[in-house]
């Protein structure tokens, strides 16, 4: 897998993606609702949308994209607000049904857009999470986004932060699924192409640091200060420079040299290392870093339809948590770090009975 930068557009992407039916479809193993910290976040993002004043009083209309089991927008089904979640993931699309949340199964382009307007009538919010970031066609998006948002109404998404990524040289974040790394620089040329401005920027906590982005058809809405200031930052962070990138790419190289001299050492210590969360960003580390049998037994994972199964490429079973409470390994890898906070308060009893943990971002160490 490679990936490449523009300083034209300044957006990270990959050079090759699977087509998105081989990732999204009716056995999509990834179910929002596995993590407590992300069904309160989803539920503050609900909030925060209806506090922000841009919807409309009377009769307002919520649509997000890649709605997965329905985690945000059962906040607004609870309310009564009319909403209609995109998620082409049967599986997942069945779950959200269960919640009261209005679904449409199909992938989001501009001919959709158009039914959802002769349809539905245009929307107040266009809302993702953790979604834009996978679509390749992100200009057919932005061209549908255009279509069905009212003159007064706001995107709002977030996704993976581009800036963090290369601060914490958290490479794992680049994976089949994200085909691009987002930055505020990105995003605005993006979207400043077809006639609508980045209004606003909110940091998050999530998926090891997130940016929410807030746009709106041009002229709209004034452009907050937040815009101006992180898009400061980023220049002077060089997001907006290849050579920045060429940074990284060594930086991960060291990253990788130091986990594997880890795990060997422990090995030869005769150490017993297992991970934990089988997640997308770990299928990155083991392939990139020929992890495998030999240098970790298992990865425990919480959601059911992971378990049983091995992971791709390097075929490291991933067992039910159960196993790990059962029988903890020495050492566990920390694959869910961006639930460390989550995952630390829960697992006191590994720590007291001497298990350690193994991080590798911002670099590699033993907690
Ligand atoms: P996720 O945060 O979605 O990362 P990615 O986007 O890289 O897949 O995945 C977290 C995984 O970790 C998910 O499969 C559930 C698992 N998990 C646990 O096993 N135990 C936990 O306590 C938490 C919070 C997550």
């Amino acid at each position: 897998m490679a990936i490449g930068f523009s300083e034209t557009s300044m957006m990270l992407q990959l050079i090759n993606q699977p087509a998105p039916e081989k990732m999204f479809h009716d056995h999509y193993a990834f179910y929002s609702s596995t993590s407590n910290y992300m069904a309160r976040h989803f539920k503050d993002f609900a909030d925060e949308v209806l506090q922000s004043g841009y919807l409309t009083i009377k009769d307002p209309f919520v649509l997000e994209l890649g709605c997965n089991d329905g985690i945000m927008l059962r906040n607004f089904a609870e309310k009564g607000i009319r909403h209609l979640g995109i998620e082409p993931s049967l599986n997942v699309a069945a779950e959200a049904n269960k919640h009261g949340v209005r679904i449409l199964s199909e992938f989001f382009t501009e001919q959709l857009a158009e039914s959802i307007v002769q349809e539905q009538g245009m929307v107040d919010a266009f809302l993702a999470a953790n979604v834009m970031c996978h679509i390749p066609d992100i200009v057919g998006v932005v061209k549908g986004i255009r279509r069905v948002l009212k003159p007064t109404g706001v995107v709002m998404f977030e996704d993976p932060y581009l800036g963090d990524v290369v601060s914490k040289t958290s490479y794992d974040q680049i994976y089949d699924e994200h085909v691009f790394l987002f930055s505020a620089l990105s995003i605005q040329y993006l979207f400043g192409l077809h006639g609508m401005d980045l209004i606003d920027v909110l940091p998050q906590k999530t998926h090891g640091g997130s940016m929410r982005y807030v746009l709106a058809h041009r002229g709209a809405y004034p452009v907050k200060n937040s815009v101006t200031e992180l898009i400061a930052r980023e220049r002077a962070q060089g997001l907006d420079r290849l050579t920045t990138f060429k940074t990284f790419g060594a930086n991960v190289e060291q990253s990788k040299r130091s986990l594997l001299i880890l795990l060997k050492e422990l090995k030869s210590q005769g150490k017993r290392v297992a991970g934990y969360g089988a997640t997308s960003k770990s299928t990155t580390i083991l392939n990139y870093c020929g992890i495998g049998l030999d240098l970790i037994e298992y990865i425990s994972d919480t959601t059911p339809i992971k378990q049983g199964k091995f992971t791709p490429g390097m075929h490291i079973p991933v067992v039910p948590y159960e196993t790990f409470k059962a029988n903890p390994p020495d050492y566990a890898v920390l694959f869910a770090w961006n639930h460390a906070e989550e995952i630390m308060a829960k697992e006191k009893d590994f720590i007291s009975a001497g298990g350690k943990w193994i991080v590798h971002v911002p670099e590699v160490r033993v907690l």
